[in-house]
């Protein structure tokens, strides 16, 4: 398969990546992260969930077969290994997201609280359905399980960031919010949480916003 031979943000669940070669992507201050944290592991290979943080933040948000090889070869375990710690959790994303990546819990509370009107409302805005990302990249759009925020349902996580008590008239104020930022917020969840993994980084992201704040 040629490596551009599909789009993966229209088709994310489409065929196999081809591992291709491609040079280390890691910056110096990442190799220097991953290097500090393993220290605080009786053995490099467990620092494997770290250096796939650092891996997806490097790579732009997704952790590509490169990226999944160039973790295996600074801890100096195989392949296999990375690939089954990397696609056993979903939290990393093994294909490309949208430059925001809205997680919207359905769990119960969400649930009961109208999370699927809010589904509803967001895939009639963007014109995807749930799994799918927007023609433009701008926003994928995926269910989560329990924030751990229930309080506050609806509750969406984009980024590092959360979302609180969202509605099916609010969502809209926050797609609009969000295509005004400049960010990629797969990356910022993935910084944020290397950042917590490395002791005195300084962690500042984060932090939830109601619909107040969406202004
Ligand atoms: S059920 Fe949605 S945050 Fe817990």
């Amino acid at each position: 398969m040629a490596p551009n031979s599909i789009n993966p943000l229209a088709d994310p669940v489409a065929k196999p990546v081809a591992l291709e070669e491609s040079a280390f992507l890691f910056s110096e201050e990442a190799v220097a992260e991953l290097e500090e944290i393993a220290t605080h592991y009786p053995e490099r290979k467990a620092a494997c969930l770290p250096a796939l943080w650092i891996a997806q933040r490097e790579y732009g948000g997704s952790l590509t077969p490169a990226a999944l090889k160039e973790v295996a070869e600074r801890l100096g375990i195989s392949y296999t290994e990375v690939e089954g710690v990397a696609t056993f959790y979903t939290m990393y994303n093994l294909r490309p997201r949208g430059r925001h990546h809205l997680e919207i819990c359905t769990c119960l509370t969400c649930s009961v609280s109208g999370a699927y009107d809010v589904v509803h409302a967001l895939e009639h805005a963007m014109g995807i359905h749930l799994g799918e990302t927007t023609p433009d990249g701008e926003f994928t759009l995926s269910e989560a399980e329990c924030l751990n925020y229930c309080g506050a349902a609806t509750v969406v996580q984009v980024g590092d960031k959360y979302f609180t008590n969202i509605t099916p008239q609010n969502c809209i104020s926050l797609l609009d919010q969000l295509r005004e930022s400049p960010s990629y917020t797969p990356a910022m969840l993935a910084d944020s949480l290397v950042k917590l993994h490395t002791p005195g980084a300084g962690f500042k992201g984060g932090g939830s916003y109601t619909p107040e704040d969406l202004g």
